[in-house]
């Protein structure tokens, strides 16, 4: 078949079932209603053919846009799924072509191979990745946002001041949304020897458990160098980031907001999920102390958004950052708004405890297992801490000057995480909970 139209025909109203099992689709708790495309592109016509597609996805309450690339030969027309024909994709941003108002195009003075085959990576993400050869990462975003994507603009506006702790932009796809430019594709620089900081740590935090007799600091896999050099790292990237964007100051009312939006939270997850209420007058407290405790305004700038231990990279030359996108979930005036720095810190040091923690998830009975994880999440909090005060003079300075703020933030996201593990891991619910009874039974400066 070398119909497009007959293929998209085909793809879309097969969709509704197909959507559903796929790890990217982001409406998974409702059911889709209709499918409907909204623009289609002949990347490659004849044999086999290669088609860019944008659908509207309609499910009760809401409506979202979604890009597919499809064929015919491969597996429900997956495209993605194809190594030769996405070899197309970056053939076409080496050329700097525009097919059909689909701008392909390459970054100022960056000259790329051509002809390779694009494999997906195999791990768990929600967008697509394509890597070619051994060089370049693509990601076609999945859910669509109206207008250029987080990810490509900050890491554009970091890669002009030199940032060393990212991977290269070299090219982007940009499509029509709602008559607006919209990043669809965004290529960068492939690391192919990297390992992400979730497996080295979680790792660590199995080498620390086989071995019973001893301490976090004395086997082989201790990671608080690497967490230390980490925080350095994370430090470095804010520091950037206000180079090359800048920074603003929030008053009294905006950290106001900030900490109503924090209690809001807090009450909307208490009413769905009742193992919270024991912790609600200590939270409400926390977060309460952060605004009376903060001194007229703090710094608020772009950050990272969705900072943990699997959206960093361990290179040989260090640690890099990835997916500067924000939570996938949250609408895009809260993923691009100035927001401080101390929300991405808190986002690793939560990441910490989970690494620390996972193992322990269907074992609550094993005391001295947990004594460990909570050693070996203390020891790398801490030093994550230390490399991110001692890095750089950055408006944020210290963290640890900084408790009862950092402190907030820590236990908003795991107030967000109880409401996560309720809906998709229940058995995981322990581990945020159990950090919210610890963090709010001590002191702030602790971390
Ligand atoms: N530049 C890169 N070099 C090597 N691996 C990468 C690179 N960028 C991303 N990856 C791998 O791809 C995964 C998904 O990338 P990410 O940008 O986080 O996508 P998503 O937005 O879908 O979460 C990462 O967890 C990492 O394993
Ligand atoms: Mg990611």
């Amino acid at each position: 078949m070398t119909d497009p139209h007959g293929l998209v025909d085909k793809v879309v109203a097969e969709l509704p079932g197909w959507l559903p099992a796929q790890r990217w689709f982001g409406g998974k708790d409702r059911p889709v209603t209709s499918v409907r495309p909204l623009r289609t592109t002949v990347l490659r016509g004849g044999e086999p053919l290669l088609v860019h597609l944008v659908v509207e996805v309609e499910q009760p309450g809401r409506s979202e846009p979604y890009q597919l690339l499809i064929t015919e030969q491969v597996e429900n027309y997956d495209a993605t799924l194809d190594h030769e024909l996405t070899g197309v994709l970056l053939d076409l941003i080496a050329e700097n072509r525009e097919v059909d108002g689909l701008r392909f195009a390459h970054e100022p003075g960056v000259e790329l191979q051509t002809g390779l085959r694009g494999r997906p990576i195999t791990s768990e993400q929600s967008n697509t990745s394509l890597v070619f050869g051994s060089q370049y990462i693509l990601k076609l975003f999945r859910k669509l946002t109206v207008g250029e994507n987080p990810d490509l603009v900050l890491q554009r506006a970091l890669h002009e001041v030199g940032c060393e702790h990212i991977a290269r932009p070299l090219g982007s796809i940009t499509g029509e949304l709602d008559g607006r430019p919209t990043t669809v594709g965004m290529l960068q620089q492939f690391l192919p020897d990297a390992v992400d900081g979730w497996a080295m740590a979680t790792t660590s935090v199995r080498d620390l458990m086989t071995e019973r007799d001893l301490h976090a600091n004395e086997v082989g896999g201790d990671f608080a160098g690497e967490a230390r050099r980490l925080g350095q790292a994370v430090a470095t990237v804010h520091a950037d980031l206000e180079r090359a964007l800048g920074t603003q100051h929030a008053d009294g009312d905006d950290i106001e907001r900030s900490v109503r939006a924090m209690v809001t939270r807090l009450d909307e997850v208490v009413s769905r999920v009742p193992e919270l209420e024991p912790f609600v007058p200590a939270l409400r407290e926390a977060f309460e102390q952060a605004r009376d405790t903060t001194p007229g305004a703090i710094a608020i700038q772009h950050i990272h958004g969705d900072l943990h231990l699997g959206q960093v990279l361990r290179t040989v030359h260090g640690w890099l950052l990835i997916d500067f996108e924000g939570e996938p979930g949250a609408p895009i005036a809260e993923r691009t708004a100035l927001r401080s720095p101390l929300r991405d810190v808190a986002g690793m040091l939560r990441s910490f405890d989970y690494a620390a923690h996972q193992l322990l998830v269907g074992r609550p009975e094993d005391h001295q297992l947990a004594v460990r994880a909570l050693e070996w999440a203390r020891r790398n909090r801490a030093a994550f801490t230390q490399g991110y005060a001692e890095a750089v003079s950055s408006s944020v300075g210290d963290p640890r000057g900084r408790g009862y703020l950092l402190r907030a933030f820590e236990l908003d996201k795991a107030v967000y995480e109880v409401a996560y593990e309720h809906a998709n891991r229940p058995e995981w619910l322990t581990v945020p909970l159990s950090s919210i009874a610890r963090i709010t039974g001590e002191g702030a400066a602790q971390s």
